[in-house]
């Protein structure tokens, strides 16, 4: 029997409609309108499309966005002057600034500079601190995407094998702390393999939840997984161009190949990617209902 699809797009347009609800009830209430300022550094089309997908969900939602589009030669004194700008703006309540950053600029100096109350992504030490201790904070927009997932989908996760492919700081080391974490959505035994794992299948074959966030596309094969395991692909890679010049993504997972083993999986596009944009909304609703002293 093929895997069940868990569809990230429907989740997330939910989330979606639970999100707009409260934006109409504190701007009604409150005239509170959460502001979103996104910086985007250099041409990369990956990171353009990631940011532009931002920009017009916060703009469809009733959140106002503000794109920075810098040029790749931009300094890194510059980029920390308008982040500063940022910091300093009522009408910002959160600000991303799209990551990778061009080689010349610290990317830690310029995530430290993120006023930690304005950190949507949770990428400030801060608010990373926080998360490891689980103390409120905001978290990371991919990891909490992937447990929202698994929660609505109704996928236990408490003793579940979890393991996590990836070990980078923006996906693989915070989603797999979250699991660990002695709470709803946590409570996993959880395995993170990387580069420098030695018989990375020995490890996956025993996920009853395997997550890959590796960046190599369909690197995991069916013989790699367990019969009826829970896959959750992170993976958006561009492997060609359609006629027309749209890029055909393929995530980190051989979805063809899979499909008969797992027992439920995400696809890509429309199965993480749309779970982490609406956490980003939802972080920039929080970041500005606690602004406003609501929270
Ligand atoms: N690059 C890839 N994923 C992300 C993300 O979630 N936030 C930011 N700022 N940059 C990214």
């Amino acid at each position: 029997m093929p895997a069940t699809i868990i569809s990230g797009s429907a989740i997330a347009r939910t989330i979606r409609q639970e999100i707009a609800a409260e934006l109409t009830a504190i701007k009604e209430h409150h005239g509170l309108i959460p502001g979103l300022a996104t910086i985007l550094v250099g041409e990369d089309p990956a990171s353009q499309s990631y940011v532009a997908a931002k920009n017009k969900t916060a703009h469809t939602l009733g959140i106002h966005s503000e794109q920075i589009t810098l040029p790749a030669t931009t300094s890194e004194e510059e980029l920390l002057r308008i982040v500063e700008q940022c910091n300093r703006n009522s009408a910002i309540h959160g600000i991303l600034v799209q990551l990778p950053l061009p080689r010349h600029i610290d990317e830690a100096r310029v995530l430290f500079a993120i006023d930690p109350a304005k950190d949507v992504d949770g990428f400030h030490p801060v608010n990373a601190g926080k998360m490891m201790l689980g103390q409120h904070c905001f978290l990371p927009c991919t990891p909490n995407g992937i447990l929202e997932l698994l929660q609505r989908t109704g996928i236990e996760t408490a003793g579940a094998e979890v393991v996590v492919v990836g070990r980078s700081n923006i996906v693989g080391k915070p989603v797999a702390n979250l699991m660990l974490q002695k709470r709803l959505g946590g409570n996993a035994t959880v395995t993170v393999c990387h580069t420098r794992t030695r018989d990375m299948a020995a490890h996956t074959r025993r996920a009853d939840i395997l997550i890959v966030a590796a960046g190599v596309a369909k690197m995991i094969k069916a013989e790699q997984i367990k019969a009826g395991a829970v896959i959750i692909d992170v993976g958006v890679n561009r492997i060609g161009r359609t006629a027309t010049g749209k890029a055909i993504l393929a995530g980190d997972v051989d979805y063809d190949d899979v499909l008969n083993q797992a027992g439920a999986i995400t696809p890509v596009p429309g199965g993480v990617g749309p779970m982490t944009i609406t956490m980003l909304m939802r972080n920039t609703l929080q970041a500005a209902k606690q602004a406003a002293g609501l929270l």
